[in-house]
């Protein structure tokens, strides 16, 4: 085992340095503090590896991602999002007998509870899917308690749920009544019919939107240790139930910087076009640092190079354009901006491309859903991933309650003295 030296204070520290099977190195500083008094300093956790896992490698320099062990390119042309729930959750490819009976067990259990459908005559019309998403992922809990026997059938019911509650929230913003669950449908399907059904009408699935709706859920399934999948690790590690883990997890994703970079895509987009479209104009406003304007859609962590994901759905958004007739002035434009930085300096030297987000959100509007469904849209492909980690988490023995340290830069202790404002 190799190690790394720290020198402090004139001591010499050996610290064992972790290897992962894909060659990653981390220096392993748990027991840091305790050998000597210090503790890091990592905010925004750049250099810190909060974990190891087993579930997705990702290589942000070559543009690798993988699903335990296997090329997103090749799960992305050759599976259906079911297979990748169980391939993420357990581990390993199921039997084809082993999938029918989970994609059963899914189907069976996607009705809600209707005493759960009276949470939703409570919100005011206008409310923003992803507010339901995270109340009825906690409310979840109060119908399935969590113990050990039915954690298993927990997990069923989630990802068969999950597609309902959001099609629901979709209807209620709508004023549109429920369209209830046909089972006999596959889960995108299935999902499609009760946002778009309306009853008393025929609705026939179309082929382009299933397979449109299954590539955009694989690719967003898991992404290893992003910001809502450290939440549902953070929330689980104080033994948290899973749906309470998962509804922390909905609500970490709905920001800008995170999930929310969908909505934000189009919105910007929609901006740059009702400026007149002049990409160049808008860009001089985002390098300008003055009016905190973001290119939505660009930019990772971990990816520095392209985002394989990102290159998967430019190449899908034009079939399914195609496929389906549209024409939308706004995949032209969004073309037309990533050309543009791609080719300026400013994007070139910070290494920003773009991201998952920079082409689903326009996928998305071809197929009729909504801006404001956009992150929920996300938040259902992204479940299995959210579940494998939680899993993981729990099914590992060393794991303990997450609880950072801190460098206290405060006011040193003073005196609180006595003012008479004490009111009782
Ligand atoms: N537009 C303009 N400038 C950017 C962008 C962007 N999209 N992204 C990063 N930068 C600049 C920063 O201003 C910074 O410049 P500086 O060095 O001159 O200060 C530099 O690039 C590094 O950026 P950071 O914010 O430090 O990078 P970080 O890794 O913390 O942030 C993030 C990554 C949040 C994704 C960022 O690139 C961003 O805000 N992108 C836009 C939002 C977005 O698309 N989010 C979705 C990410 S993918 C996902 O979560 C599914």
């Amino acid at each position: 085992m190799s190690t790394a030296k720290l020198i402090y204070d004139g001591k010499e520290h050996e610290l064992s340095v972790i290897e992962g099977t894909e060659g990653e190195r981390g220096i392993e500083v748990a027991k840091l503090r305790q050998q000597t008094g210090l503790v890091t300093l990592d905010p925004g956790y750049s250099s810190t590896g909060s974990c190891t896992s087993a579930i997705t490698f990702i290589d942000g320099e070559k543009g690798i991602l993988r699903y335990r062990g296997y090329p997103i390119e090749q799960v992305a042309e050759r599976a259906r999002f079911t297979e990748v729930c169980y391939l993420l959750i357990y581990g390993r490819r199921p039997e084809p007998n082993e999938l029918a009976e989970f994609r059963e067990s899914m189907t069976r259990h996607t009705l809600l509870h209707e005493d759960m459908k009276k949470f939703y005559e409570g919100y005011p019309p206008g409310a923003h899917p992803m507010a339901i998403m995270a109340a009825m992922f906690a409310s979840l809990s109060s119908f399935y308690p969590e113990t050990d026997e039915t954690l298993e059938l927990n997990i069923l019911r989630i990802l068969a749920k999950s597609k309902t509650l959001a099609a629901f929230s979709y209807k209620k913003s709508m004023g549109q009544p429920f369209i209830y669950p046909r089972n006999d449908l596959s889960w995108p399907g299935n999902f499609l019919r009760m946002m778009f059904a309306v009853p008393a009408e025929e609705y026939e699935v179309h082929p382009v939107l299933e397979s449109a709706l299954n590539l955009l859920l694989i690719l967003h399934a898991d992404h290893e240790q992003n910001c809502s999948t450290s939440t549902v690790r953070m929330v689980g590690s104080s033994q948290a139930n899973l749906f309470a883990s998962l509804s922390a997890a909905i609500c970490a994703l709905w920001g800008p910087l995170h999930g929310g970079a969908n909505q934000g895509v189009i919105e910007m987009l929609e901006a740059v076009q009702a400026d007149g479209g002049d990409c160049g104009k808008f860009l001089s406003q985002v390098k300008d640092g003055k009016s905190r304007v973001r290119l939505m859609g660009f930019g990772h962590r971990v990816y520095k190079n392209f985002d394989p994901r990102a290159t998967l759905l430019k190449r899908a958004a034009d079939q399914i354009f195609n496929e389906l007739g549209v024409n939308d002035p706004l995949l032209e434009l969004a073309k037309s901006v990533e050309e543009a930085a791609l080719k300026d300096n400013y994007f070139v030297e910070r290494r920003l491309y773009p991201n998952v987000d920079f082409y689903s959100g326009i996928i998305y509007r071809a197929m009729g859903i909504p801006t404001e469904m956009f992150t929920v849209m996300f938040a259902l492909g992204r479940l299995p991933g959210w579940i494998a980690h939680w899993m993981e988490q729990r099914n590992d023995e060393s794991s303990r309650i997450h609880r950072p340290r801190q460098i206290y830069m405060g006011e040193q202790k003073r005196e609180f003295s006595d003012q008479g404002t004490k009111v009782l």
